[in-house]
């Protein structure tokens, strides 16, 4: 009987190997694959990260986004694209006091971009791929293929304030055909009643502590992918505006650099989950998603409009990203804390100014009576 020894030896090592890589999650996989040469072959293996990334992202199990991902370059640079997050160190260095000067200094071209380049971009080109998960356990997947409303070149879309409202336009299959419901058995506090909840806030604390939501961005034809969410929520409003809504917000802060005159903007994801039935005996609180958003806004907190979003987005395909995640945060905070301070200067120099009006007002009042009198 012949055998071939050295090669079994060295296809069962690699099985068991493969089967020691299986196991790991993604950062693992990456920091044991530069460790020897060995497993660095195997971590290249494409079914690993397909594991991976389904473990990560429940929509890449779909066979239209598996397709997608083998065309874009695959699993593993899908990994390494979209698991770090864009991080943006900028904001600091932002001279806001020159930004109260605009927009004289700035010709309609300029704000709007070079148009020759603004047409290449096709909103077609992009698709949305989201993912919720409620303490670890995927509770949402959905895909857009495009961006709706973007239709052709018309203005409408590229003058108008750009937004993507999931809940409206994702695609129908699989198990998207309607309602997110989160309940006690997804781990979901029983909340008996609402006025308990308003003053004790458990319901809101286990939200925020447990949703996570991923918005990945992918450009067909740039090939590249960027996730544009920060895991989990930056801020949130509770019981606003009627008393049942929570409204969770998660981003990430964009490049706008020779786009806009604020170089940088905030991307802007919302989630809101309203409250179905309680106050009655013996039924438990559940909640509902009713809003899944993404848009985008300046330093000044003004929208931005359809073209300047496309810019944004595909500049956001190439910029930097961190696996640090307190990186990340931080530089979320820091944009808050300066968008919030050029706010509070702005409303202090209008109110000066207004005084200023009224006092002029009042002088020249009282000048003309001296006068008439
Ligand atoms: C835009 O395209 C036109 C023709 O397609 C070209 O003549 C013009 O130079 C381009 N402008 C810029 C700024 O690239
Ligand atoms: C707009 O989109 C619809 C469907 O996606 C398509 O049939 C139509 O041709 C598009 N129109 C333009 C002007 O692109
Ligand atoms: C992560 O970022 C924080 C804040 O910028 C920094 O203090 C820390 O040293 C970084 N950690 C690593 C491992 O780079
Ligand atoms: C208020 O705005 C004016 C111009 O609109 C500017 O000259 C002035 O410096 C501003 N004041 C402050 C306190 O920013």
């Amino acid at each position: 009987m012949s055998v071939a020894p050295v090669e079994s030896i060295g296809s069962l090592n690699s099985d068991i190997f493969y089967d020691i890589l299986r196991r790991l999650d993604g950062p693992e996989l990456a920091s044991v694959a530069c460790t020897c040469a060995a497993f660095c072959s195997i971590s290249k293996e494409e079914s690993l990260w397909e594991n991976v990334c389904s473990s990560v992202w429940p929509s890449t199990n779909r066979e239209d986004v598996k397709t997608l991902i083998s065309s874009i370059g695959g699993f593993r640079k899908f990994y390494a694209d979209c698991f770090p997050l864009i991080v943006n160190k900028e904001v600091g260095q932002y001279q806001w006091n020159n930004f109260l000067d605009y927009p004289d200094d700035w010709t309609e071209a300029e704000y709007y971009g070079d148009t020759n380049e603004s047409e290449s971009i096709s909103p077609l080109d992009f698709v949305s791929i989201i993912d919720i998960r409620f303490k670890e356990k995927p509770i949402c997947s959905k895909v857009l293929w495009g961006i709706p409303n973007a239709n052709g070149s018309d203005g409408w879309f590229h003058n108008c304030p750009f937004r993507i409202d999931l809940l409206n336009y994702a695609d129908g299959d699989g198990n998207s055909d309607g309602v997110v419901t989160l309940s006690v058995t997804d781990g979901l506090p029983p909340i008996t009643s609402m006025e308990r909840e308003r003053k004790d806030g458990e319901l809101w604390l286990e939200l925020r502590g447990g949703l996570m939501l991923s918005w990945i961005i992918v450009n067909t034809k740039m090939k590249q992918a960027a996730n544009l969410a920060s895991w989990s929520p930056l801020d949130g409003l509770r019981h606003w505006p009627t008393d049942k809504d929570f409204i969770l917000r998660f981003g990430s802060v964009l490049p706008a650099k020779n786009i806009l005159p604020s170089q940088v903007v905030q991307c802007i994801l919302i989630m809101k989950f309203t409250v179905v039935h309680t106050e009655e005996e013996g039924v438990q609180t559940s909640l509902k998603l009713t809003e899944l958003s993404m848009k985008l806004e300046d330093m000044e907190g003004a929208h931005v409009n359809g073209r300047n979003s496309l810019l944004i987005l595909k500049e956001a395909l190439s910029c930097r990203r961190s696996k640090n995640y307190s990186e990340v945060l931080e530089s979320c905070h820091m944009y808050s804390k300066v968008a919030n301070e050029l706010k509070e200067v702005k409303m202090r120099n209008e109110s000066w100014l207004d005084t200023l009006c009224i006092l002029t007002g009042i002088t020249a009042f009282m000048t003309f009576w001296y006068c008439v009198l």
